[in-house]
C-alpha cells in the first residue's frame, strides 16, 4: 500500500485530461466535525456542509468517466456517537434521500446501500429500499452508498453464510475460494475499488472495504470534506495515473 498526501493546486493539472483512469473510487469523507469547530459551528453544521459536497464528489467522478463511487458516510463504529449526532446524520440522509433520489433517477446513478441497515429505523429503511429500487434501472453510474458499515461485520457474516453451507452440505470446504467468498459480500458482483481517498488528512482505512481494497491505490488529501472540490478529485486522479498497479506481478 502506497500513499502520498496531496496539496492540490486550484487548477487541475494539464495531464489529468489524457488519464486512462479508475473504474471505482472510493472515499472515506472524512473531516466535517473539524470543519465545523474551525468555524465556531456545531458539527451537524459540517455535516449539512458535507452532503454538498457528495454532489460535487457525484459530478466530479461522472466527469472523470468513473463508473463506481463508493461513499463511506456512516461506519459502524458511528453508531458510539452521542445521540443526537446520530439523529443529525440520519436525518441528513433522509434528506437527501428525499430530494435527491428523483434527480439520480433521471440522472442515470443507480444507488445501491451496503451496510447493516437493519439498524435504522424502520422508515428510513423504506426510504432505502424506495430509492434504490427507483434507480435500479441505471446502469451507467453506481453510487455505493455505505450506511452502518463495518467492514470486519462484512467478512463476519460473510464466513457465517459460508459455515451455514457447509454445515448444510451444499458447500465443501474446499470449494470456499476467494472468488465464492467475494461472492458472500455485500459487494458482490462489484468490482473492487481502484483507487480510495481519504480527506482530512488521516491515514487510515477505519474498517472501510479490508477485503476489497487488497489491490487499491490509496490517495490522502489535506481538505476537509465540506471543502472537497472537484479539482481535489481531478488531483487524485492525477496522481493515480502516475502509479504503477502491478498487482503484487514482479516488474518488467
Ligand atoms: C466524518 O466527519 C464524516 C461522517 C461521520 C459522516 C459523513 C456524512 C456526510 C458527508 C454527510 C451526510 C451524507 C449524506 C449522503 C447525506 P467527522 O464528523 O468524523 O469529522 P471530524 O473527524 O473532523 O470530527
Amino acid at each position: 500500500m502506497r500513499s502520498q498526501t496531496l496539496m492540490p493546486s486550484p487548477a487541475a493539472p494539464p495531464e489529468a485530461a489524457a488519464i486512462t483512469g479508475p473504474r471505482h473510487v472510493a472515499i472515506i469523507m472524512d473531516g466535517n466535525g473539524r470543519w465545523a469547530r474551525s468555524r465556531g459551528l456545531p458539527r451537524v453544521a459540517g455535516h449539512r456542509a458535507g452532503a454538498e459536497a457528495v454532489r460535487r464528489a457525484i459530478t466530479a467522478a461522472r466527469a472523470a468517466g468513473v463508473r463506481w463511487l463508493t461513499l463511506y458516510a456512516f461506519s459502524s463504529e458511528n453508531w458510539r456517537r452521542p445521540a443526537t449526532e446520530i439523529s443529525d446524520l440520519t436525518g441528513l440522509l433522509r434528506h437527501y434521500l428525499r430530494h435527491e433520489v428523483a434527480e439520480l433517477a433521471k440522472g442515470g446513478v443507480r444507488l445501491v446501500i451496503i451496510g447493516d441497515r437493519a439498524r435504522f429505523g424502520a422508515d428510513l429503511q423504506a426510504e432505502l429500499a424506495t430509492a434504490e429500487q427507483r434507480t435500479a434501472h441505471n446502469t451507467d453510474f453506481t453510487l455505493v452508498m455505505a450506511l452502518s458499515y463495518g467492514a470486519r461485520h462484512e467478512i463476519v457474516a460473510a464466513a457465517r453464510i459460508a459455515a451455514a453451507r457447509v454445515a448444510a452440505g451444499t458447500l465443501a470446504p474446499d470449494d470456499i475460494t476467494e472468488e465464492v467468498f467475494a461472492s458472500l459480500l455485500a459487494t458482490a458482483g462489484m468490482p473492487d475499488p481502484d483507487l480510495i481517498l481519504r480527506t482530512s488528512g488521516e491515514h487510515r482505512l477505519s474498517n472501510f472495504l479490508l477485503w476489497q481494497a487488497a489491490y487499491a491505490e490509496f490517495v490522502f488529501l489535506d481538505v476537509l470534506w465540506p471543502d472537497f472540490a472537484e479539482t481535489h478529485f481531478v488531483a487524485a486522479l492525477a496522481e493515480y495515473a502516475r502509479r504503477d498497479r502491478r498487482f503484487g506481478a514482479r516488474p518488467e
